[in-house]
C-alpha cells in the first residue's frame, strides 16, 4: 500500500469509528449518559472522553509530539487508575464537554494523519499507532453496546435483522469436524495492525482433533437446560459449581425463563438456530461436559479459522486473506444479535467450520499468555499485566465487534464469571473420545 493510500485509509477509518461511538451516545438522552447502567460498566460519558484521551495520549501527544489538549484529566481516564464501578463518582466531563473534548483531538489528529510521518518509527510504521487508536475506540463500541443491552427502559437502537442461511446450508453446518493432527502456524508476524499479544507466529503441534462446525445453538442450550443440566453437579468444575450457585444461574443472561429474551429493549421468542449468548465460561464448560464434549484450546480454535490443509498456510480469516465483507460473517453492529447457524457459508474456514469470525464471542478453555518469544508493544498495559492466571480467552469476535478489531489472530479474555459481554462457545473433542 502506497503512504497515500494508507493516509487515506488510517483517516477513513477513524471517521467510521467515530461514527459508530456518535451514534451509540447520541441514541441516548444525557440522563441515560452519565447513569451507571451496570456496575461492571462505565458510564457511557466515561467511554466517551477516555476514548479522546486515549487518542490524544498516543496521536496528538506521541506520535504528532503536540502540546497537550487537556493533561488535566489524564488520571480521570486512566482505567487502571479507578474500577468501572468507581468511575460514576469521579468529577468527570458532562456530555457537552465530553463531545467537545473528542472533537479537539479528533480535529488535531486528522491533522496529522496528512502529515506525519509513516515510517521510520515503529510505533508509526504501517500506520500501527492510528491502528491501535482505531481498534480501541471500536472495542469500546463494543463495550458500549454491551452497556445498552444492560440499560433498562425502551430500545433506542435500530438495526436490520441478521440475515437467514441459505436453504441448502442449514443442516450441512451441524456436527462436528475432524481437523487432523500436525502442525500450523498460529498468532502473525506480518499484520501490520495486529496487537503485540498476537504475536510473534509460531508453529503449533496438535494431535487430531473434532471440533463443531458451528457454535452451540439455543435450542441445543435449551436441551441442557432442561435436562437439568444446572442442578446438575457432575456437570460443573467445582469453581464453576460454586459460583453458579453463589450467582443463583439458571439460564443465559437476558434469557426470561418463559421462552422469551431481551436484548437492547426488545423482548421476543428466543431463536433455537441461533447461537446462544451471554453465557459464562463456568455455563459454557459445563454445557460441553454434558454433551460428553469439552471447549476447544484457543489453539485448536484458530487451527480450525485458519489452516488450510491445500497450502499447509494459515490464513488472516477463515474466508482467506481478503477483506471482510457483509455476506462473510456477522460483524459490526449491523445486526444486533448473532445469525442462524449455517447463515454465513462464504465466511466458513477450509476445514468447513461456521461462523467462527462474529456472530458470538467463543470461550476457549486456555488461559492469557504471551506466545513463545512475546514482546510488549507499545506498552505493557495492554495485554502484558493481564498475562497471569484467572482469565480464559474467547475468540472470533460477536456481532458487536467491528472488523478492525477482529481476525483470525486476535486474543480476546476475560473472567470466567463474566456474561454480559456477547459470548458463546462451540465444543471439541479429542479423536478417541466419544
Ligand atoms: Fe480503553
Amino acid at each position: 500500500m502506497t503512504i497515500e493510500k494508507l493516509r487515506s485509509r488510517v483517516a477513513a477509518e477513524l471517521i467510521r469509528s467515530r461514527e459508530r461511538t456518535t451514534y451509540l451516545t447520541d441514541v441516548v438522552d444525557d440522563g441515560d449518559l452519565v447513569r451507571q447502567h451496570s456496575p461492571l460498566m462505565s458510564p457511557l460519558v466515561w467511554d466517551l472522553a477516555h476514548v479522546g484521551n486515549q487518542e490524544e495520549l498516543w496521536l496528538v501527544r506521541d506520535v504528532g509530539g503536540r502540546e497537550p489538549v487537556r493533561s488535566d484529566i489524564d488520571e480521570l481516564y486512566d482505567a487502571f487508575k479507578h474500577a468501572r464501578v468507581n468511575r460514576p463518582a469521579l468529577p468527570l466531563l458532562g456530555p457537552a464537554e465530553a463531545r467537545r473534548y473528542i472533537g479537539q483531538v479528533r480535529s488535531k489528529v486528522l491533522d496529522l494523519v496528512d502529515t506525519v510521518a509513516l515510517e521510520g518509527r515503529r510505533l508509526t510504521e504501517g500506520g500501527f499507532a492510528f491502528g491501535m487508536i482505531v481498534q480501541h475506540e471500536q472495542q469500546h463500541a463494543e463495550t458500549m453496546l454491551a452497556t445498552h443491552q444492560l440499560r433498562r427502559g425502551p430500545a433506542v437502537l435500530g438495526a436490520q435483522p441478521p440475515p437467514e442461511p441459505p436453504p441448502e446450508s442449514g443442516t450441512a453446518v451441524r456436527g462436528e469436524v475432524l481437523v487432523a493432527g500436525g502442525p500450523f502456524t498460529m498468532g502473525t508476524s506480518a499484520d501490520p495492525w495486529a496487537l503485540d499479544n498476537e504475536r510473534p507466529a509460531h508453529e503449533v503441534h496438535l494431535p487430531p482433533y473434532f471440533i463443531d462446525a458451528a457454535p452451540v445453538t439455543n435450542a441445543e442450550y435449551q436441551a441442557f437446560v432442561d435436562a437439568g443440566g444446572y442442578d446438575d453437579e457432575r456437570w460443573w468444575t467445582v469453581e464453576g459449581w460454586k459460583h453458579r450457585k453463589e450467582a443463583g444461574l439458571g439460564g443465559p443472561m437476558h434469557w426470561n425463563g418463559d421462552g422469551t429474551y431481551t436484548r437492547f429493549g426488545v423482548t421476543e421468542p428466543v431463536r433455537p438456530d441461533e447461537p446462544v449468548v451471554h453465557v459464562c465460561f463456568h455455563e459454557a464448560q459445563a454445557y460441553a461436559r454434558w454433551a460428553g464434549k469439552r471447549l476447544p484450546t484457543e489453539a485448536e480454535w484458530e487451527k480450525a479459522a485458519r489452516f488450510d490443509p491445500a497450502t499447509g498456510h494459515s490464513r488472516r480469516n477463515p474466508w482467506g486473506d481478503d477483506d471482510w465483507t457483509p455476506e462473510r460473517a456477522n460483524l459490526g453492529q449491523r445486526h444486533l444479535s448473532p445469525a442462524p447457524v449455517g447463515a454465513y457459508p462464504k465466511g466458513a474456514s477450509p476445514l468447513g467450520v461456521h461462523q467462527l469470525i462474529g456472530d458470538v464471542w467463543e470461550w476457549c478453555d486456555t488461559g492469557f499468555h504471551g506466545y513463545p518469544g512475546f514482546t510488549a508493544f507499545p506498552y505493557r498495559e495492554y495485554s502484558e499485566v493481564f498475562f497471569r492466571p484467572g482469565y480464559k480467552i474467547l475468540r472470533g469476535g460477536s456481532f458487536g465487534t467491528d472488523v478492525a478489531a477482529c481476525r483470525g489472530t486476535f486474543r480476546n479474555w476475560d473472567y470466567p464469571i463474566r456474561r454480559q459481554i456477547f459470548s458463546g462457545f462451540r465444543c471439541a473433542r479429542d479423536m478417541g473420545a466419544s
